[in-house]
């Protein structure tokens, strides 16, 4: 900083660096300071007009009355309107025709499945996973291996009605030994090897007791009854030979044994409305294992 001031009548503060870098006393230009006015004008109008200052028990609501929420209600009502007039003929239908009719109606189908999505992800994938693919305990609707049977009408029966499977546990009338055979049995039979004679003893109690009665002979399972099919590699539970001899000796929802394994699909009839358990039922149907 300089001691004497070379430019003395140019009005600088005297703060000089660098021999010629000066701090001049200039009052700030004009535009600047009306934008400097035009920012408080434009604070106290938000103020004023928005939702702005908070009390002890709620805010200032603003001249225009506007909240977020009220706006995102609105755009959401000018989108539904919209919809509903684009799609009003497609709704329709979806309310006057039956699954079956819907299922023969390439569009219809196209515009049932589109519009299930969300619908399944609020009501249906917190106990069968996303895009249908089963969790612990609840069937895969994602394959083409089905309790109820997979044609639309079964479906659709599913979701009206709900379904509770229904296999008592044969822990008190068989031994430990006989339990543990019929294991046996119905391992070797979901590998195609139900014939073979290490599993006789297991075969002879699996037509004895009971189990045909509702598995049939050769495991194909009952579709009316939703025992589920024993012959092939898909299983509702596990495969693993401890949890089928749980299977068999506590069943499937039997009343009085807590260590059943429980299995409740919730009826939908009511909750929904029949137009949205038949998108769904169609939506189901589609996701790759429909009959
Ligand atoms: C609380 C859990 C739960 C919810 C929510 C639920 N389900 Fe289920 N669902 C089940 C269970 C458990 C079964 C198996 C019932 C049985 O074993 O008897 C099942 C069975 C089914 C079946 C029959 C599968 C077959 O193999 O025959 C279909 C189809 C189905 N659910 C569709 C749906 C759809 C669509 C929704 C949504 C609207 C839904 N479920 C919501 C638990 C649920
Ligand atoms: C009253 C009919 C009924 C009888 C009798 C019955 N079951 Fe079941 N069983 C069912 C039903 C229904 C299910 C499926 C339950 C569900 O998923 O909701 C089932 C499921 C099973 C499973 C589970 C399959 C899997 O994929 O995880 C096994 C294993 C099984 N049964 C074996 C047997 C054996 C062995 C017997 C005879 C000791 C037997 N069941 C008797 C109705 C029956």
């Amino acid at each position: 900083m300089a001691h004497d001031n070379p430019w003395p009548n140019e009005g600088n503060t005297g703060h000089i660096w660098d021999e010629d870098i000066r701090e001049l006393d200039n009052p700030p230009p004009l535009w600047w300071m009306l934008a400097y006015y035009a920012g408080f004008v434009m604070i106290i109008f938000y103020v004023l007009y928005y939702p702005a200052l908070p009390g002890p028990t709620s805010h200032t609501a603003g001249l225009a009355g506007w909240t977020q929420v009220k706006e995102y209600h609105e755009d959401f009502k000018v989108l539904t309107d919209w919809r509903s007039e684009k799609f009003a003929v497609q709704e329709q239908a979806l309310t006057s025709k039956s699954v079956e009719e819907i299922l023969a109606d390439k569009n219809l189908v196209n515009y049932a499945v589109a519009t299930s999505k969300a619908l399944f992800g609020d009501y249906c994938a917190g106990c069968h996973g996303s895009g249908g693919m089963g969790n612990v305990g609840y069937p895969i609707l994602a394959d083409d291996d089905w309790l109820y049977g997979g044609d639309v009408n079964a479906l659709y029966q599913t979701l009206v009605n709900g379904r509770v499977g229904n296999m008592p546990g044969y822990g008190a009338m068989l031994s430990e030994q006989q339990v543990s055979d019929a294991a046996d049995f119905v391992i070797a039979m979901s590998n195609g090897k139900a014939d073979d004679a290490a599993v006789a003893a297991g075969r002879d109690v699996y037509n004895t007791i009971g189990c045909a009665g509702c598995h049939m002979p050769d495991g194909s399972g009952m579709a009316a009854l939703g025992a589920a099919k024993l012959n092939d590699k898909v299983w509702r539970f596990s495969g693993d030979k401890a949890e089928v001899m749980k299977t068999i000796k506590h069943g499937v929802n039997a009343v009085g044994d807590k260590n059943t394994r429980p299995a409740l699909m919730p009826a939908f009839a009511e909750r929904l409305g029949d137009k949205e358990v038949k998108r769904l039922a169609i939506y189901v149907h589609s996701l790759g294992g429909g009959q």
